[in-house]
């Protein structure tokens, strides 16, 4: 068994996942614990590489079968090579965006039967699932707002509106399903009073990780 934390951060671009993240770590460490900070897809150097090859322009189309086995390859390695070791030496593992991602945008985005990610799922987490997943919530017109004003827009924020207002539904969707695991964060707030919001959390995490 895993002596660490195992925390996601999730919701669509521009929802202020990293400058969370950042804060939470910032806090957790004052308080002593180790933190892991990590994201998906990606998080090491081969996962990274899979990553350039998920958000770039491509001359054919991409399958959306070939998105979702490159989602699970990246993830395979960061488990192994990342997520897994920092778990067993005790660390609180903080990771933008993890599987629920996966059932959001290759599920609710792009049609894919759960059922189909599910056994992907298994197959490459075992049991493992996230102690705890924040979900960043805002209306779609928001976020693409904010991701348009931070420059040139990859493979996925070019997306259409009702794509992301999918991605949305299915986030939503997920965390109604699943009060233990998910707390929704409304993102749409002034950064202050989001991470208002994030102090409950916080001690939550401290209780969890008994520091
Ligand atoms: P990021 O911009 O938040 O780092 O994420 C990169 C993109 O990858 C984002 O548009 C969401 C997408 N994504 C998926 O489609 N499925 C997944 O499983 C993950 C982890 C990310």
């Amino acid at each position: 068994m895993a002596k660490g934390l195992f925390i996601t951060l999730e919701g669509p671009e521009g929802a202020g996942k990293t400058t969370n993240r950042e804060f939470l770590a910032e806090r957790l460490q004052l308080a002593g614990h180790s933190v892991v900070l990590t994201r998906e897809p990606g998080g090491t150097g081969l996962a990274e590489k899979i990553r350039e090859l998920l958000l770039a322009e491509h001359d054919e189309p991409v399958a959306v079968d070939t998105e979702l086995l490159l989602m699970f390859a990246a993830r395979a390695q960061h488990l192994q090579q990342l997520i897994l070791p920092a778990l067993e030496q005790g660390s609180i593992v903080l990771c933008d965006r993890f599987t629920d991602a996966t059932y959001a945008y290759q599920g609710g985005g792009r049609g894919i039967d759960p059922q189909r990610i599910a056994v992907l799922e298994n197959f490459v987490q075992g049991s493992l699932r996230p102690d705890l997943t924040l979900l960043f919530d805002l209306p779609v017109a928001d976020g693409m707002k904010r991701a348009r004003l931070r420059g040139q827009l990859d493979r996925f924020e070019q997306e259409r509106h009702e794509f992301f207002e999918a991605v949305r539904n299915s986030y939503l969707q997920r965390a109604q399903s699943d009060p233990e695991r998910f707390r929704i964060i409304n993102a749409a707030l002034p950064l202050s009073q989001v991470q208002q919001q994030l102090l409950p959390v916080l001690d939550e995490i401290r209780d969890r990780d008994g520091c």
